[in-house]
């Protein structure tokens, strides 16, 4: 602990000493969302980081999350030098959806307008008219439905199929799923619902179908933190990545959370619903990054002028 104080005080002489920000999402590490606010940064999900980066008049972003929440930093903001404590941590929806396969499901479905999810490389973003997050695809699909459109979707076929539903467009899916979320399983929400009947249960759409099913709110991990102070229950059962109950408790501190299970069975896991690549963020390669200036996301002119359509279009749009 005193070597992580003294990690903790030297991140924040670096980030003045370099103009930079902390931009920090909730499935990161206590420590790091500690230090996004104590140091003038920011916690959230991945649109509002997309949002505080873009608007921030740091000289350098300091993203700590997965790859892609850096890629769209720099893209937004070419002119800003963004680091991210690894370049390692990827995202298992990204890794499923390769540029070249995605191309040519594209050029196969000429007639659909090709929406992807914010998990995706630069590449796939580039190929795309619309990018959306968890927080906004509703909204974008059901105005693009109005429009008389049939959707491509990519990478997530949890979160497309609840679109779908939602929204009831016509939507051709992708096969990817997370990792993490994918773990969830209804039998073991059913079971923790039966000994604590009044809890609420809270869930990310990136879930399978069967969990999504029993939320009492699916949504966004800032739309779940904003169900979870607003539901009236005592008790909340919450199915995504566990990193966010940092926040989420500090929301509600006079609520009880707990963890959706992972096992059929009805036992929580503790070490299962953690994303690994978000776990690969930590206070000293944090360190290193500023000190160092490693983990420097570059994206080229050519891929970053067409990833920033579709991009732009989603900072853009007003339900
Ligand atoms: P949010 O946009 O809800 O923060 O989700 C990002 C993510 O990677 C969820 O697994
Ligand atoms: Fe990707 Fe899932 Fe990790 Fe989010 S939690 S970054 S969707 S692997």
């Amino acid at each position: 602990p005193s070597e992580d104080a003294a990690r903790v005080e030297e991140i924040k002489r670096l980030l003045k000493a370099h103009n930079a920000v902390l931009v920090a999402h909730y499935y990161t590490d206590d420590a790091i969302q500690q230090l996004a606010e104590e140091t003038g940064g920011c916690v959230a999900d991945s649109l509002e980081m997309a949002r505080f980066g873009a608007r921030h008049e740091a000289d350098t972003l300091v993203v700590a999350g997965v790859r892609f929440m850096g890629e769209t930093a720099k893209i937004l903001s070419p002119e800003k030098r963004v680091l991210m404590p690894t370049l390692e941590a990827t995202c298992s929806l990204d890794v499923g959806c390769p540029e070249d396969e995605f191309a040519a499901f594209c050029d196969a479905h000429p007639d659909r307008t090709v929406v992807v999810y914010a998990n995706t490389s630069a590449a796939v973003k580039a190929r795309a008219d619309w990018v959306v997050t968890s927080s906004i695809a509703v909204d974008v699909i059901e105005h693009l439905k109005a429009r008389g459109e049939k959707i491509l979707w990519a990478p997530d076929k949890h979160l497309g199929g609840y679109i779908q539903k939602q929204t009831g467009a016509d939507m051709l899916l992708w096969d990817g799923a997370c990792i993490v979320h994918e773990e969830f399983k209804a039998k073991g929400v059913e079971d923790l619902k039966s000994v604590y009947p009044d809890a609420a249960v809270l869930v990310h759409p990136e879930s399978p179908e069967a969990v999504v099913s029993l939320a009492d709110v699916a949504g966004s991990t800032s739309q779940l933190i904003k169900a979870a102070k607003e539901l009236p229950n005592e008790q909340l059962i919450v199915a995504t990545d566990r990193g966010i109950f940092f926040k989420m408790q500090q929301a509600v501190p006079d609520k009880t959370l707990f963890e959706a299970p992972t096992a059929g069975n009805g036992a929580t896991c503790r070490s299962c619903a953690h994303c690994p690549w978000m776990a690969m963020n930590a206070l000293d390669n944090l360190a290193a990054a500023l000190r160092e200036g490693s983990g420097e996301i570059q994206v080229s002119d050519a891929l970053r002028t067409q990833a920033l359509k579709p991009l732009t279009r989603m900072l853009e749009f007003q339900a």
